[in-house]
C-alpha cells in the first residue's frame, strides 16, 4: 500500500489537541488513525525563528505528525489575513466580509512555498500526497515545481464560488492554475465543481470535458464530489451514553420540562448565527404560545479571534442574546443561553440526544458536519427535528430535514414552529429518512474512495490511449469542449458523482 501523506493547514497531533477544531480534523482522523502515513502542517505555534527551524517530527502509534511553527508575520498575514480575512469570506460568497492587503498574497504563496520546500526532501517515490483546505491552494503547483511527481489530491473542504466573486482575490487566476497541479480536485458539492470548473475555464484557460476532465498545458486534472462524512454507528453510541452523564443530566435538570432548540457552531459570520436569533426573535414574537416552554442553547465556540469580524460578531451576539433575553424573558425563565466555549464532542452528542430540535443554519457551508451528528446522536424512538440550512452542502443529502433560507427570519419562525409542533409519526418518519442517508458512510469510506479516485486518475491519465477526443458544444459557459468517450474504465467508486 502506498504511504500516505496528509497535508492541511491544521495538525492534531497529541501534544496539540487544541489544534483539532472544525470538520477538517474530524473527517482526516478516523483515516489516519486507520491508515497511518504522515500528516504535515502548522503546529499551531508561532515562534520568532520559525522561518529557519526545522520540522518538528512526533510519532503516535501509526502517524508521524511533522509541523512546522509559524512566525508571527506569517501567522497574521497567510493564517488571519489571507486565509481566513480574504478566502473564508470569499469561498463563503461573503464578500463584503473580505479584508484586503497585497501583502497578504504573498505572504500566502510564501508560507505554501516553505511548506513545499520543508515537505519535499521528506517524500517517498510511493508517496500519496493529499492536500486539504483553502489555507493550501497553491501547494499542488509548488510540489510540481520542485519536482514531485507523485499523484498529488487536493479537497477542498469549504465551498467554491462563481466566477465572478473570484475577481475579488488579488491574482485567483494564480490560485486556480496552482490547484491544477493536482491530478485530482475534490469538492463537497456538484455546484462546487460546477463553479470550479467555470472558473478554470475562464480564468485558466483550461477545457472541460463532460465527465469531470479538465486540460491544461501538459496534464490532464480529474474533479469529483465526494460529501465529507461521520462516523454514524460511533457517535450514535456515544451520544446514548453522554445523554446519561452528568452534563446532559444536569442540562435536561436546569429545563424543568422546556424543550430544547440547539445549535452548536464555532463563532464563525459564515454560520448565520445572528440571523439565527432573528429567527427565534421572530418566534418568540409572532408565537408568545412558546414563551416559558422553550430554550434556545446556542454553543458558540469562540474561534479565529485575530480576524476582526469574528470580533464584532462575538460583541453583536452577546448583544443581540442580551436583548432577547431582557424583552421576552420573565425573572424564572431565559429564553436564550449563549456560550462562547467548545465543550467536548462526547458531551455535545449527549445535548443533541436531547434536543427537540437541532438548529444548523449556516449561510453558507462546504458540508456541515453538526447536521449529520444531530441525526446519529438522536434517540431512534424518540427522535428531535433538524433544521438545516438550504445553504449548507448537507442539505443536499439530509433533504428530510426542515430546509430553510438562513436571511429569512419567518422562514425560520415556521420551521421552528413546525419543528416543536411535530407530531411523534413525522418526526420519526423524516429522522428514518435522514438517518438512511448517512447510516452507511463514514469518514473511512469518503478517505479511501478519494484515495481510490486519485490512483485511477493517474493511471488513466498516464495511458497514451486515452487521449481525448473532443466536440464542440454550446454549454451554459458558452463554448466549451466535450469530450465523447468516458476516459475512466474503472466502475465509479460510490459516492463519487462524476
Ligand atoms: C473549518 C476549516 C478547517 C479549519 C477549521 C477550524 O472546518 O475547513 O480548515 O481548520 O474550520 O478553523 P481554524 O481557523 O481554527 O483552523
Amino acid at each position: 500500500m502506498n504511504r500516505l501523506v496528509v497535508v492541511s493547514n491544521r495538525v492534531p497531533s497529541p501534544s496539540a489537541p487544541g489544534n483539532q477544531a472544525g470538520g477538517l480534523a474530524v473527517a482526516l482522523d478516523g483515516l489516519m488513525a486507520k491508515r497511518g502515513g504522515v500528516w504535515f502542517g502548522w503546529s499551531g505555534q508561532i515562534s520568532a525563528n520559525a522561518a529557519n527551524a526545522p520540522a518538528a517530527v512526533e510519532q503516535a502509534d501509526k502517524v508521524s505528525f511533522v509541523t512546522v511553527d509559524l512566525t508571527q508575520e506569517e501567522h497574521d498575514r497567510y493564517y488571519s489575513n489571507f486565509s481566513n480575512g480574504l478566502l473564508w469570506p470569499l469561498l463563503h460568497t461573503l464578500p463584503e466580509l473580505m479584508v484586503f492587503d497585497r501583502r497578504d498574497a504573498q505572504a500566502y504563496r510564501e508560507v505554501n512555498q516553505r511548506m513545499a520546500d520543508v515537505l519535499h526532501p521528506l517524500l517517498r517515490p510511493d508517496d500519496l500526497i493529499w492536500v486539504h483546505d483553502y489555507h493550501l491552494m497553491s501547494m499542488p503547483a509548488m510540489l510540481r515545481a520542485r519536482g514531485v511527481r507523485n499523484p498529488i489530491g487536493f479537497f477542498l473542504h469549504v465551498p467554491f464560488p462563481g466566477t465572478d466573486l473570484l475577481a475579488n482575490v488579488p491574482d485567483a487566476a494564480s490560485l486556480i492554475r496552482d490547484l491544477l497541479g493536482a491530478d485530482l480536485l475534490g469538492f463537497q458539492t456538484e455546484g462546487d465543481v460546477e463553479n470550479f470548473v467555470a472558473a478554470a475555464q475562464s480564468l485558466a484557460g483550461a477545457l472541460a470535458y463532460a465527465d469531470g476532465w479538465l486540460q491544461v498545458p501538459g496534464r490532464r486534472v480529474r474533479l469529483g464530489v465526494f460529501p465529507v462524512e461521520i462516523e454514524p454507528h460511533e457517535f450514535a453510541t456515544t451520544a446514548a451514553e453522554a445523554w446519561r452523564a452528568q452534563p446532559a443530566e444536569r442540562l435536561r435538570r436546569s429545563l424543568h420540562g422546556q424543550r430544547l432548540i440547539l445549535g452548536v457552531d464555532r463563532l464563525d459570520p459564515t454560520k448565520g448565527l445572528l440571523q439565527r436569533l432573528a429567527g427565534y426573535r421572530r418566534l418568540l414574537d409572532a408565537r408568545p404560545e412558546w414563551c416559558r416552554h422553550i430554550t434556545l442553547l446556542q454553543i458558540a465556540a469562540v474561534s479565529r479571534k485575530e480576524v476582526r469580524p469574528y470580533r464584532a460578531l462575538r460583541t453583536a451576539l452577546d448583544r443581540e442574546a442580551g436583548s432577547i433575553n431582557s424583552e421576552f424573558g420573565d425573572p424564572d425563565w431565559t429564553p436564550l443561553r449563549i456560550v462562547a466555549r467548545a465543550g467536548a464532542r462526547g458531551t455535545m452528542a449527549g445535548y443533541m440526544r436531547e434536543a427537540r430540535v437541532g438548529m444548523v443554519t449556516p449561510l453558507r457551508d462546504g458540508m456541515n458536519l453538526v447536521a449529520k451528528e444531530f441525526v446519529a446522536a438522536q434517540d431512534p424512538r424518540n427522535p428531535g427535528v433538524l433544521v438545516l440550512s438550504r445553504f449548507a452542502g448537507a442539505a443536499r443529502q439530509l433533504d428530510a430535514a426542515l430546509l430553510v433560507n438562513p436571511h429569512d427570519p419567518d422562514d425560520m419562525a415556521d420551521a421552528l414552529d413546525a419543528a416543536l409542533r411535530m407530531n411523534p409519526e413525522e418526526r420519526l418518519e423524516r429522522w428514518q429518512s435522514l438517518w438512511r442517508s448517512i447510516e452507511h458512510a463514514s469518514p473511512l469510506i469518503w478517505g479511501r474512495s478519494f484515495l481510490a479516485a486519485l490512483l485511477r486518475t493517474v493511471l488513466v491519465a498516464d495511458q497514451p490511449t486515452s487521449r481525448p477526443r473532443l466536440r464542440a458544444e454550446r454549454g451554459a459557459e458558452g463554448m466549451s469542449l466535450v469530450r465523447r468517450t468516458p476516459p475512466v474504465p474503472a466502475s465509479p467508486t460510490p459516492r463519487q458523482i462524476n
